[in-house]
Parts: structure tokens; sequence; C-alpha cells
């Protein structure tokens, strides 16, 4: 079985059925653009954001706030979905309309993130421990809002308490338009592997889109996580930090049974361009991503590591550019 060329979230159609999975520090609106323009992504989402600081941003529209800035986007990133935090139904229902009223394409609730900070104020995975809470929560922004409400969420909060099947089932009967599973619980944070059939498990016992995520590295894994579990999309997280093919990859996997594989001189071209639109915008933390991704995207580069110690020395933009270029520069010399 093959990843399908499209489903739907409530009237929406996606195509393909391929999802950015929302990434806190990478999924900002540069990273977005730079996957889409890659094609071959259905969905993208923002990072997290806190539906406190959504509804304080309604409130104070001079001061830009971290959730201005998160709930930013370019019109080419339609469709978009803005992905909230919280625990307070009110609070969340007024941000949901905020993000509405922004032009998101849905919105989507995050009831996974391990994070102490948002756990401790009941958000994220921690909402896993309080069911009735949930239910309280999802009727409350489904009222509140038009657009389509999804949301992504971890199995439990460790192997004695699953309750990703009774999450499915309070999604289905408070009306939402799709769901996402990474199914790794709360307390094996990132290790070991995700579990994909509670994935299937999940699939075979809604009727809602379930979208399905963990651990695909490769179009092949995409496809697997398809036949193994009969979801209706798969989202991609880390894979595609390294890789922003992946997507493209996916796509012509499945027309041609074969996909291209990145050489030294198109991971010099992805990262001038991102280095590019990342100084372009002029946000505030420029150089700080310009450093996290030198080492996503000098994976697997030959002698990236010289590379990287250089950008992490640099103070500023215009010195990083210039060291990628001068590098790859001798890098393609010496290939060539
Ligand atoms: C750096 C990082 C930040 C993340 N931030 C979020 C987030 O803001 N919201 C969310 O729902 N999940 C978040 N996740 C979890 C991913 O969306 C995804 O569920 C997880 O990485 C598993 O998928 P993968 O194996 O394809 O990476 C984050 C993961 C990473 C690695």
């Amino acid at each position: 079985m093959a990843v399908p060329a499209s489903f739907s979230i409530g009237p929406i159609r996606i195509a393909p059925a391929t999802v950015l999975a929302p990434m806190a520090g990478v999924t900002d609106t540069v990273f977005r653009r730079l996957i889409r323009n890659q094609g071959g992504c259905g969905l993208i989402m923002t990072e997290f954001t806190s539906s406190h600081g959504v509804v304080a941003l309604k409130k104070n529209t001079r001061k830009p706030t971290k959730a201005f800035r998160y709930l930013y986007f370019e019109p080419e990133e339609h469709p978009i979905t803005a992905q909230l935090f919280g625990s307070d139904p009110v609070v969340m229902a007024e941000a949901a309309r905020v993000c509405e009223d922004q032009g998101f394409d849905a919105v989507d609730i995050n009831f996974g993130c391990p994070v102490n900070k948002v756990v401790k104020c009941n958000g994220g995975s921690g909402l896993l421990r309080d069911l009735p809470l949930v239910e309280r929560l999802l009727q409350e922004v489904r009222a509140a809002i038009k657009i389509p409400l999804t949301m992504k969420f971890r199995a439990g909060w460790n192997d004695r308490e699953l309750v990703y099947l009774q999450m499915g089932r309070i999604a289905e009967d408070c009306g939402l338009q799709a769901i996402a599973l990474h199914p790794r619980t709360r307390e094996q944070g990132y290790s070991g592997k995700s579990d994909w059939t509670r994935i299937a498990e999940l699939k075979a016992h809604v009727k809602l889109p379930v979208i399905g995520n963990g651990d695909i590295l490769t179009p092949e894994d995409a496809c697997r996580m398809v036949t193994e579990t009969g979801c209706d999309a798969v989202m991609v997280g880390r894979t595609a930090s390294a890789n922003p093919w992946i997507f493209r990859q996916i796509s012509e996997y499945l027309a041609t049974g074969s996909y291209w594989v990145p050489s030294e001189r198109d991971r010099y071209d992805i990262m001038r361009t991102y280095y590019t639109m990342l100084r372009d915008k002029d946000a505030m933390d420029t150089v700080g991503k310009m450093k996290q991704f030198a080492t996503y995207f000098t994976h697997g580069v030959r002698n990236g590591t010289k590379l990287r110690t250089a950008i992490y020395q640099a103070t500023d933009a215009a010195s990083i550019l210039d060291l990628v270029d001068r590098f790859f520069e001798h890098e393609l010399t010496i290939a060539a």
C-alpha cells in the first residue's frame, strides 16, 4: 500500500497525504517555506504556541511577542495548521478564534509535548492523565471555530497508562476532523522505537482520518507505515530537518519506484537558500538558527565538521554565508 495521493481534513483536501510535523525551534515560517518549495509536502504546521500567549497577543498587538512570531505565515504556506498548547478550555477556545481570524486553515491541539515546563502547567502530554479535561477542552474549542480542528498526541503517560484509543474516541465524539498519533509514551521521550501497531489499532478504532507519525526515515518507511497501519496520511518530523527533500523523495518514490538522492552541490544549494532566506527575514535569532541548522545540514557532507566548527565561531550572518560559500567552493572543486 502506498502513501495516499490525498486525504481530507474536513473540507480541506491535503495532497499528497504527507504532513510536516510541528517542531518547536525548527518549523518556523522560513523552514516551512523551504520544505514547501521542495514539493511533495501536503500540510505544514506551526511550532506549538502557548494559548495564553496567543490570547495576550490579541490584547497587546503593539509588542511583538513569541506567539506573534510563531503564528506568522506567508500566503504560500497554505494549507497550514496552527498548533496550540494549554489546559484552560476558555483560553484555548479564545486562542483558536485568533488563529481562525489570522487565516489559518485548521487548528491543532498538542497533547504530546513531554517538556517539563509545559507538562507542569498541565499542557501537552500532561493532559493525557486527565481525559475529562481533554474532552472539555476539545468541546469548547470545537464550538468556538468553524475551521477544522485536529489533535496530535502521544500514546499515554507511560506503558501502564496507555490512553490512545480513548483519546481517539473522545476526538471523534467531540467532532474533530483528524488526529495524529506519535505512538511513544511521555515517559519514553524519544527513546526506543515508535510502536506502529498502536497507530494500526487506533485506525481500526475510529472513523476519523488518522495521521501516523514516528521514525519515518526514508520514503520506504513512509509506505511501510501505511501498509502496516492503514493510516490515512504520514507525518515526518526529525528526518525533515536534516533532509528537507524527504517529501519530494516520497512523491518521487510513489510515482516511479525510486527517488533522487541529493549531491554535495544540492546540499550547498539548500544551505545557501535557507541561510539567505533567514538573513532576508532579518529574524532576531538569525545567527542562532544558522548555527543550529549547520548541525542538521552538514551531516553526510565531506569535511562537514570543519564547516560546522567555523560556523559556531562566527558572530554575524554575512560571515556565515561567506564561510558556506568558501567551504563548498573548495569542496566542489576538489570533487570536480
Ligand atoms: C526539536 C523538536 C521539537 C518538537 N516540537 C513539537 C511541537 O512543537 N509540537 C508537537 O506536537 N510535537 C513536537 N515535536 C514532536 C514531533 O512533532 C514528532 O511527533 C516527533 O519528533 C516524532 O516524529 P519523527 O520521528 O518523525 O521525528 C518535536 C520534536 C522535536 C525533535
